[in-house]
């Protein structure tokens, strides 16, 4: 667990005001992250499609791409707020398969995912039980 209650929320905030800075005009769906750093660093993220769709990116690896340019390369957290567009409420929205992968190349199992929606509350997930085995030839 992260030391405070008030550092998760701070994280969910600044999620859900990344995921207003989304470039979703195909799916509709705005993903915003906020990524805590080992140092104390917040990195947000959003999603932002292509019209070619396989060619856009989650908000996840955005955020995470924004921090590890800047050299950072160990991570505590991120949280995950999903809206579809024109409604206030964040949905669940956990990370895809792909999110998972490229965050289990940086982070241990105990880095959290902490996930905001109205029905659900907040859920916090360990990432080593949303990827319990991850691809890693080196292995
Ligand atoms: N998306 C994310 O940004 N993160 C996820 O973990 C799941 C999906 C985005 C991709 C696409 O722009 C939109 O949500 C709908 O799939």
């Amino acid at each position: 667990m992260l030391n405070s209650g008030l550092m998760y929320k701070e994280l969910i905030q600044k999620a859900e005001e990344a995921s207003h800075k989304a470039y979703c005009k195909y799916s509709r769906f705005a993903v915003g992250t906020a990524l805590l750093t080992d140092s104390g660093e917040i990195y947000t993220g959003c999603n932002i499609e292509n019209s070619s769709y396989p060619v856009g990116i989650c908000a996840e690896r955005v955020a995470f791409g924004k921090a590890i340019s800047e050299g950072h390369k160990k991570f505590r957290a991120i949280a995950v707020c999903g809206f579809f567009l024109g409604e206030l409420d964040p949905v669940f929205c956990p990370p895809c398969g792909m999110c998972r992968q490229f965050m289990s190349e940086f982070c241990e199992d105990d880095f959290e995912v902490i996930l905001s929606d109205k029905m659900k509350g907040i859920r916090y997930y360990k990432l080593g039980t949303l990827v319990p085995v991850r691809f890693d030839f080196q292995i």
